[in-house]
């Protein structure tokens, strides 16, 4: 591996993901990011590693879906390896409006792949990050395997278990080199703020109303995004081709506990008098339609194959992601303004 692909790498798992290999992982040789640059994706997020690194580290504005462009960059960069993130990855946007996930879910992913078997003996391998939630959900026992069957529930599970049936299948069909990790949920510095912890963490701080879905008994199962970082570099160097493997945090919580540490610990480092503690913000909405109950992820076939374990637990991980929002609110700022907000107003009203 020494050109390695990353595709949206300027979105929240790709940027850290980047960083890592970069900065922490010993990588060697160079990695190009080719992003979009959807609502999802700031360059700003690499800014740091642009600088340090400017001979190892390129990054390219185009669509996956482009076929001539990811051709091009294949070409021009002699990539010998992929590690594919980029996704269109909110399952309420899905829920609205799907067709950006097909799109480039799908079809992104499939023209990846085609590109990638244009490169025959040449492509040492592709790596396909993909999610816990093509399992659909769980009831109150039970775990993920590896080999539990498919059954994912919204438009951004099926777009992403349509994704891992192709990359499975050019491993089978075309003899590609792949390896697919399905992730829990991640959390951390980076992540665009309409996701579960970002949002209550910004919504705390700011006194706003913090709107948990149904009754908030639904269970996540949290990974800090430098852990899954480190598995998905793990998997990429020494997972067996054509591999599949789960990785959790093993940290399952209800989201209205989530939600209830996340205000307990913003009350600690942001008091105020005027606004006393944070849980009242708690404000019960209209849950999400198919809204999933539980994700848990069995993760021991990459703990005993691989060696990985998480590093952080969920209270030293929740307290380096909220040090970090309340630290770079001109990121935040710079990300939740433009498209963004109009996106959410127009079709939430907050
Ligand atoms: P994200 O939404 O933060 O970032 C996605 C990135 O992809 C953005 O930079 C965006 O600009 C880019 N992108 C979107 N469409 C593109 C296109 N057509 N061409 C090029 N770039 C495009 O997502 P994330 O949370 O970082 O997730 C990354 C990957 O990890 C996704 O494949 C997702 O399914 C998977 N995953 C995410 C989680 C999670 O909890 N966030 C968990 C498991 C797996
Ligand atoms: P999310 O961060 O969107 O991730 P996913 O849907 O991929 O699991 O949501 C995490 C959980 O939090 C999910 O059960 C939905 C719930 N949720 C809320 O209750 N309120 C919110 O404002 C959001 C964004 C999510």
């Amino acid at each position: 591996m020494q050109n390695i692909l990353v595709t949206g790498g300027c979105g929240f798992i790709g940027s850290n993901f980047v960083r890592c290999l970069l900065n922490e992982a010993g990588f060697p040789g160079r990695v190009v990011n080719i992003d979009k640059l959807t609502y999802a994706g700031n360059p700003e997020s690499l800014a740091d590693v642009e600088q340090q690194h400017p001979d190892r580290y390129t990054f390219v504005h185009a669509d996956i879906c482009d076929r001539e462009a990811v051709r091009d960059v294949f070409r021009r960069f002699a990539i010998d390896t992929v590690c594919h993130f980029a996704a269109e990855s909110h399952v309420d946007r899905s829920i609205v409006a799907p067709d950006a996930f097909i799109r480039t879910n799908v079809e992104g992913t499939f023209i990846l792949l085609e590109t990638a078997r244009e490169q025959g003996g040449r492509l040492t391998l592709f790596h396909h990050v993909s999610t816990d939630e093509v399992y659909g959900s769980l009831g109150p026992e039970g775990y993920f395997t590896e080999e539990t069957a498919y059954r994912p529930n919204s438009p951004y599970s099926a777009s992403k278990a349509a994704s891992d049936h192709l990359v499975r299948a050019y491993s089978q069909t075309y003899g590609l080199p792949v390896t697919i990790s399905n992730c829990s949920n991640n959390y951390g510095p980076y992540q665009f703020p309409e996701k579960l912890i970002p949002l209550m963490i910004l919504h705390a701080a700011e006194g706003k109303p913090l709107p948990v879905y149904g009754q908030g008994r639904n269970i996540r199962d949290w990974l800090y995004v430098s852990d899954h970082c480190r598995a998905i570099w793990l998997i990429m160097q020494k997972g067996r081709r054509g591999g599949v493997y789960n990785v959790g945090g093993r940290c399952e919580i209800a989201n209205i506990d989530t939600v209830h540490q996340i205000c307990d610990r913003v009350d600690e480092v942001l008091p105020d008098a005027g606004l006393g503690p944070r849980r009242k913000l708690v404000t019960f909405v209209k849950d999400r339609p198919g809204h999933d109950l539980r994700y848990a992820i069995d993760c021991s076939k990459i703990e005993k194959d691989l060696g990985w374990t998480p590093r952080e637990t969920f209270a030293t991980g929740l307290r380096k992601t909220i040090e970090w929002y309340l630290g770079n609110r001109a990121w935040v700022e710079r990300v939740r303004s433009g498209e963004y907000q109009r996106w959410v107003e127009q079709h939430y009203g907050r």
